[in-house]
């Protein structure tokens, strides 16, 4: 049989225990394919590295596309449990999950065909991707689509920068980190030329504005973690229903020349007094810096103290900084259900 037909097949998948299954194509993965058809399958990273999306097999076959992924354990293999993120169906299957409503998706995930249009550099280590394409694509500020990359085995997970102006998206902007002998970074930075095509695929992420919520907003980035606040920060500019809420942005880097993100919140109406920039290097050694010296974190919680319990929360960066952010919020008796993440991997 031909490639072409092998990957247009489709496979059933039945939920155990309920009445509901969907199709899923050859080339799919259980997870998207299922959100995909409105079913609330838990995930976080579509990365192979959480282990938050695991399911049973309790009949059928799949493929695991990256069988060394380090969400996936020895324990989860004995006990017939995969990773959604990494399994393509081969056959008809019964799975067994526990759906969570709050994984439903807002806007339906779709793969479509960008084309790199522009590049701009943001810093000396990240750059700005602008992709056209081929079919509109609606998501929420916050949220992140998945990059398929010529010579990278696996897709990477991006952010987006920009937000839906209309009724969705013609252009997809993200602001990528260089990563040292990263597979995917390398081929995003030294790899694909103007004109080139990859799929995306997305949106997905949880991580996204709360648009009914009134309460002032901090965002919380650091390195990577630009592109979701930057996107959240012009998602309040636009909405005209969120006039009233004030968005407190920290930004932390290492040192004074890994700072970035004030021009993007100086463009925003209301600069100085709805939208607020702030910056922590934890090494200012050598360089001349005015600004906070320490981690973010700390600088959040030396602004606002109790105060952080009336604000709308999200953060994006490495997980070590997530770590210590969850940390100093759990001090202050935060409840989590106004602070909002996707740990980036
Ligand atoms: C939700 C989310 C949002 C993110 N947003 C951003 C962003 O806006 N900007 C940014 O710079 N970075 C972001 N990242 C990080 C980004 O996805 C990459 O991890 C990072 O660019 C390093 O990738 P790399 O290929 O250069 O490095 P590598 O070290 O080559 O790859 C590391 C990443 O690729 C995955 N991976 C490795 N091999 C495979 C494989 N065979 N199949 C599938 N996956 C594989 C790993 O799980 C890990 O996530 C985000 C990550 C997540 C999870
Ligand atoms: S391991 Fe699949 S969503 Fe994170």
């Amino acid at each position: 049989m031909n490639e072409t037909l092998v990957n247009s097949q489709k496979h059933r998948i039945t939920l155990a225990g309920t009445a509901q299954s969907f199709e899923c194509d050859n080339d799919d993965v259980l997870l998207r394919s299922a959100l995909r058809n409105n079913i609330a399958f838990p995930y976080e990273c579509n990365a192979g590295a959480c282990g938050n999306c695991k399911f049973e097999l309790i009949q059928g076959g799949v493929e695991v596309k990256w069988p060394e992924a380090p969400g996936w354990t020895a324990k989860d293999r004995e006990r017939r449990r995969y990773l959604g993120c990494q399994s393509m169906p081969r056959g008809d299957c019964t799975i067994k999950m526990h759906s969570n409503q709050r994984y439903a998706p807002i806007h339906e995930p779709k793969r479509v065909t960008g084309t790199l249009t522009s590049r701009r550099p943001v810093t000396h280590d990240i750059g700005e991707f602008r992709f056209e394409l081929s079919d509109g694509m609606r998501f929420e500020p916050g949220q992140y689509a998945l990059l398929a990359l010529p010579g990278v085995s696996g897709q990477r997970a991006y952010s987006m920068s920009n937000i839906v102006q209309g009724s969705d998206a013609k252009v997809l902007d993200f602001q990528v980190r260089r990563v040292p002998n990263g597979e995917g970074s390398h081929a995003l930075f030294d790899k694909l030329a103007a004109g080139e095509q990859i799929e995306i695929d997305g949106p997905y992420g949880m991580a996204y504005l709360r648009r009914d919520v009134k309460r002032d907003i901090l965002c919380l980035a650091g390195g990577s973690g630009l592109a979701p606040m930057i996107s959240i920060a012009r998602g309040v500019a636009a909405d005209r229903e969120m006039q009233g809420v004030n968005v407190h942005f920290l930004y932390g880097g290492r040192t004074p020349r890994d700072v970035c993100g004030r021009d993007m919140l100086e463009a925003l109406e209301n600069f100085g007094k709805r939208f607020h920039f702030n910056a922590a290097v934890s090494d200012a050694r050598g360089d001349q810096w005015d600004g906070h010296t320490g981690y973010v974190h700390e600088l959040a919680e030396s602004m606002f103290g109790d105060g952080l319990r009336d604000m709308e929360i999200y953060f994006a960066g490495p997980p070590a900084m997530g770590q210590a952010i969850q940390k100093m919020l759990l001090g202050r008796e935060v409840s989590f259900e106004q602070v909002h993440f996707d740990q980036f991997y």
